[in-house]
């Protein structure tokens, strides 16, 4: 599947995958060189001395864009899985200190080392399933010294590990315990992020995007625009949580700023569906948050999709909603709960998811010139890569031309 042609896909165009049947890639300095029929490809002359490498067979398509990830946090929060099964709902824990403060104590009382231990293995674990590139955010620091803590962390890792990482300041993700004491508090530490934190990040250049949870319990509208705005104007590409528990507006705030991507849109109404639809913001849903807290209410995909939006799909990876790192899981949500096609759900968790991170002059789809970032699936049919759920049918991971994952039977037999 090349998903090759014009940027990202809406409506009837994410069906068309731009499948090559008995393909073959030429790859030469990490980047894309000629892709098509075999029988076009071995006949190029730097074809003949070129090393070769058969994936016998096997699916092949762009790695995975994984466009939402809170990367890096300190432990899971399985003691609070067992209480939502209970009957607590995720505000009522987030109210009694539980939820996100609770990672945030756990991670402010993390080194680095320790972080960086966990966040390398989970990158591990994106490249196992067929992720080739993550955004990831901010946001269980909430204080200056843990969140540039984390920021450093993912420009470290960007350096020290294949996979690409697109990195997100999410200073505004809760207010800090430290600021809920007084009726101002919130508004102070509005103003410490867009004072102080924003500049700094800027300046030093640790993150592309800035994104805010707008939300009950979280970030007003008001708040989440002054904020974003604050960031746009040091050079941060604004990205939203949205209408994910309560519509706030902030689909509509996303669409006024122009931002990147609006994520999760559970609560979206008609009017949000048309907004979306006549802009350059991509709305990217998150099922694996409603799957793990066992809502019921999925975002309106088949609606967004018919109305011309250009949706994308992510992991949300964090240890509260969404505690998966798997692509593939998520399509098969996107199926099975979204309605979504499994052709739709492969071009959200490409193409588009690139488009949101703005890279898909580079990624997504495997057209000459972009980087050979490519993953192989052990299925006979694209559809199958949906269809199996809750098992790993990744073959190998490509990234810039290297082999960073190939599955133990591939290992065995080359
Ligand atoms: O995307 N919505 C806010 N942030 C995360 C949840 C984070 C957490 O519970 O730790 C999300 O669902
Ligand atoms: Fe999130």
């Amino acid at each position: 599947m090349t998903l090759r042609g014009r940027g990202p896909r809406r409506g009837a165009a994410m069906s068309n995958l731009g499948i090559v049947k008995d393909g073959a890639l030429l790859i030469r300095d990490g980047c894309i060189a000629g892709v098509g029929t075999r029988a076009k490809i071995e006949a190029l002359p730097e074809a003949r001395s070129a090393e070769k490498l058969d994936v016998g067979g096997r699916v092949i398509l762009p790695g995975f864009v994984d466009s939402h990830t809170h990367l890096v946090h300190a432990a899971s929060r399985a003691e609070e899985y067992e209480l939502k099964i209970a009957g607590a709902s995720y505000e009522e824990m987030a109210r009694k200190g539980g939820g996100i403060l609770n990672s945030v104590k756990k991670l402010r009382a993390s080194t680095s080392e320790t972080l960086k231990r966990r966040a390398l293995a989970a990158l591990r674990e994106f490249a196992a399933h067929g992720t080739t590139t993550i955004e990831a955010k901010s946001g269980y620091g909430l204080d200056v010294r843990s969140e540039l803590k984390i920021l450093g962390l993912h420009q470290e890792l960007k350096r020290e590990q294949p996979l690409e990482i697109a990195s997100t300041f999410l200073g505004a993700h809760v207010v800090p315990a430290e600021y809920r004491g007084t009726p101002d508090g919130p508004q102070r530490y509005v103003g410490l992020l867009i004072n102080r934190l924003i500049p700094e990040v800027a300046e030093r250049k640790l993150a592309e995007f800035c994104d805010v949870f707008c939300d009950r319990g979280a970030f007003t509208r008001a708040q989440s625009e002054q904020i974003l705005e604050a960031g746009t104007r040091h050079g941060l590409t604004p990205r939203i949580h949205a209408e994910q528990l309560t519509r706030t507006g902030a689909t509509q705030l996303a669409v006024q700023l122009g931002a990147a991507s609006c994520d999760h849109l559970e609560q979206v109404n008609q009017a949000d569906i048309r907004d979306l639809a006549k802009s350059r913001t991509v709305g990217t849903l998150l099922p694996g948050c409603d799957f793990h807290l066992g809502l019921k209410q999925y975002a309106p995909a088949r609606g967004l999709i018919e109305a011309g939006a250009i949706v994308a799909l992510a992991t949300d990876y964090n240890p509260g909603t969404s505690p998966t790192l798997s692509m593939p899981m998520i399509l098969s949500l996107a199926c099975t709960q979204l309605r979504m096609t499994p052709a739709e759900s492969i071009a959200a968790a490409t193409i588009n998811a690139a488009y949101a991170l703005r890279r898909e002059k580079t990624i997504g789809s495997l057209e000459v010139g972009k980087l050979a970032d490519i993953s192989v699936f052990e299925v006979e049919d694209y559809r199958e890569i949906p269809y199996y759920f809750g098992v790993n049918k990744c073959w190998m991971t490509i990234k810039r031309g290297e082999i960073v994952f190939r599955a133990a039977e591939a290992g065995a037999s080359s």
